[in-house]
């Protein structure tokens, strides 16, 4: 009987090896493991064996069953494969291949820069890892100043901290340079902040800075109309409010009337002497003017975001993608 299980292992082999499509393996696959197929039969006839051989026979067909089970398998992925391959339609529409689009927050940075370049500023960087000097102290914050507290800051050292603003890199332009100079810095900064709808603990500003003699407020208030006119339109109101940084003074709040409000944009305001003296400038001779724009505040105005967090979390329907 043993035999029998050989022959028909046998002439599976052969047909096996011919086969050429789908079809014609599944025509096989009946043949022999179908219900009336070979495989079956011999399965059927395990209990007509005499009971010395039956363990043998019983083993050789269940192994054969496998065999032809696993070659099935095996030659249906590759003809599956094949056959698809063959298939290909190139007529079909393509997928549609998604695009890289500008987040709203880069935009708003990219255009601030062209209209500060456009007012003749010059751009500048700055480190993000500062020192509590750049920070604080030269920008006429002493240690032992209340004023420190309008800046929630994250401390790395006693000395070494992540910047709470772009103004630092007034000192480091400052400190390299003689003026008169106009530069432009923007970036990124970093505080102590909850992340809630209105507060990010990372988020941009942009840093304007002029030296030169007589520089009066009224260079900096037509900067700034300019600046919030190609901004958000030509027709654009803005409001002066009396402020107060360390480092300026005067100082000023910008806000800008959108919607049904004024919205605060920037602060500004006349470099303070202090300041000048910290970075080795006479401040009988040099005049000047700073300015620190919110491009989160700017671009959450202009596109119309009502949570600061959208900008932070990859959603891809910001950047209109979805
Ligand atoms: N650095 C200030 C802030 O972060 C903004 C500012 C910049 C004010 C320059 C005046 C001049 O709040």
């Amino acid at each position: 009987m043993i035999e029998k299980v050989k022959e028909i292992e046998q002439r599976f082999k052969e047909q096996f090896e011919k086969i050429s499509s789908l079809k014609e393996l599944d025509e096989l696959r009946i043949k022999y493991l179908g219900k009336k197929g070979e495989i079956t039969g011999l399965l059927k006839k395990i209990k007509d064996i005499p009971p010395e051989e039956r363990k043998e026979f019983g083993r050789a067909v269940n192994a054969l069953k496998v065999e032809i089970q696993e070659l099935i398998q095996a030659a249906r992925a590759k003809l599956e494969k094949a056959e698809k391959a063959g298939k290909l339609d190139l007529t079909l529409p393509g997928k549609p291949v998604i695009a890289g689009k500008k987040h709203p927050l880069i935009k708003v940075v990219e255009e601030l820069v062209e209209v500060a370049v456009g007012l003749g500023f010059e751009i500048v960087d700055g480190p993000e890892i500062e020192w509590e000097y750049y920070n604080f102290e030269a920008l006429n914050i002493p240690e032992y100043h209340p004023s420190r507290d309008m800046w929630s800051t994250l401390f790395i050292t006693d000395k070494m901290l992540l910047r709470t603003h772009t103004s630092p890199v007034q000192i480091r332009t400052m400190e390299n340079r003689k003026p008169p100079l106009k530069v432009f810095h923007p970036g990124r900064v970093y505080r102590k902040d909850p992340f809630d709808a209105s507060h990010a603990p990372a988020f941009f500003q942009a840093e304007g800075l002029y030296v030169d003699k007589n520089v009066s407020f009224a260079d900096l208030k037509a900067t700034l109309e300019m600046f919030t006119r190609e901004l958000f339109g030509p027709k654009t109101k803005i409001r002066f409010l009396p402020s107060y940084f360390p480092f300026t003074e005067p100082s000023t709040e910008v806000l800008v009337n959108w919607g049904e409000g004024w919205l605060e944009i920037l602060g500004a305001g006349m470099v303070h002497p202090r300041v000048f003296e910290a970075v080795g400038y006479d401040p009988e001779e040099w005049t000047g003017y700073a300015f620190g724009l919110g491009p989160d505040r700017i671009a959450m105005i202009k596109y119309g975001i009502d949570d600061i967090r959208l900008f932070y979390e990859n959603d891809l329907r910001l950047i209109g993608e979805l």
